[in-house]
């Protein structure tokens, strides 16, 4: 994996979404476990519920199992 040497500013809001995700929306630098880096603006959920069938992302399974915490 090469390291992303990019000095840009990133600048996003996070949010712990009650009885759902973590949202995080803003202009970021996102890392994928393969390396790949993107930037830019971007809105992405992120599961803390442990349900999702598409972890790390939300696909609102958390509106049927709630959050255990
Ligand atoms: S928080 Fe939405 S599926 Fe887990």
């Amino acid at each position: 994996m090469e390291e992303d040497k990019s000095t840009s500013p990133a600048k996003a809001e996070v949010r712990i979404l009650k009885d759902g995700p973590i949202m995080i929306k803003g202009v970021i630098r996102f890392r994928d476990s393969s390396g790949n880096v993107t930037t830019g603006e971007q809105e992405l959920y992120i599961c803390r519920c442990g349900g999702s069938a598409n972890k790390p992302w939300c696909d609102e399974t958390h509106k049927k199992i709630g959050i255990a915490y």
